[in-house]
């Protein structure tokens, strides 16, 4: 495992952009796993300034996000589909038959999850995947005591997940329940993965995931046993370090 420390949030995320920016050079069909959240709005905007420098294309690459809310339509304001357009797939240059997130209005969700799942081993897997890191150790929405070696399917998401992803919704009752997310094996299965963490909220979490034991309480952990794994940290997110 890699770790990077960058004195700033800008140049951590431009960091990132510029790891997927080498990745698309060498490989311009390369199969991304991307993710949502708070602290990927920096990598997208850094993304979408290099491609108006022309210094990144995604025509050729494809993307399978990591996760969807179940009950929201792809063009509900708060579904990850949504964001994904909002923050990225508007401003860039990717084929929009070859952007894929799990349909979490699909009529069985867990038919939905297993579609999923059989599109990403399709595509021949992840080559680079990008991950966040909730403040109690999950990726994706594998929540703590997820099984380590999982498979895409549905989880349910911890009252302290709902809290911290409320902001996005009117009111906390309005966060789904239920969410479709790669499993940690699905994860595990990429080729190189990236993960990006801002912020003293999260240190205890960024020292449990590095430091501590490989554990289910702490899914991030599992990233030790990843043979190309990159952190990149903010200085805050590093101090429990
Ligand atoms: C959500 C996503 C995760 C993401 C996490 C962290 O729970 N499902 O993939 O890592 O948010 O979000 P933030 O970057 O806003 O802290």
């Amino acid at each position: 495992m890699k770790v990077l420390i960058h004195q700033t949030q800008t140049t951590a995320a431009d960091c990132v952009a510029g790891l997927f920016a080498d990745r698309l050079m060498q490989k311009p069909d390369t199969v991304l796993g991307l993710a949502t959240g708070g602290t990927m709005e920096a990598v997208y905007k850094r993304l979408i300034a290099r491609h108006q420098n022309a210094a990144v294309s995604f025509s050729k690459a494809q993307s399978f996000n990591l996760d969807e809310y179940v009950g929201l339509a792809p063009d509900h304001p708060c579904s990850y589909w949504h964001y994904m357009r909002e923050k990225l797939f508007n401003h860039v240059d990717f084929d929009s038959d070859r952007t894929f997130l799990p349909h979490g209005d699909a009529p069985d969700a867990e038919a939905e999850a297993a579609r999923y799942e059989a599109a990403i081993v399709g595509a021949g897997d992840i080559g680079l995947q990008l991950l966040g890191l909730g403040a109690n150790g999950h990726i994706g929405f594998n929540e703590p005591t997820s099984s380590l070696v999982s498979h895409t399917r549905i989880k349910t998401l911890t009252r302290s997940t709902r809290e911290a992803n409320a902001r996005y919704f009117d009111a906390f009752d309005d966060v789904p329940r239920l969410a479709i997310t790669m499993g940690i094996g699905t994860i595990m299965r990429a080729d190189e993965i990236v993960l990006l963490a801002f912020g003293a909220g999260k240190a205890d979490v960024v020292a449990k995931m590095i430091e501590g034991p490989v554990s289910a309480a702490c899914p991030a952990s599992i990233l030790q046993m990843h043979r190309k794994v990159t952190v990149v940290l903010d200085e805050a997110a590093a101090s429990g370090l």
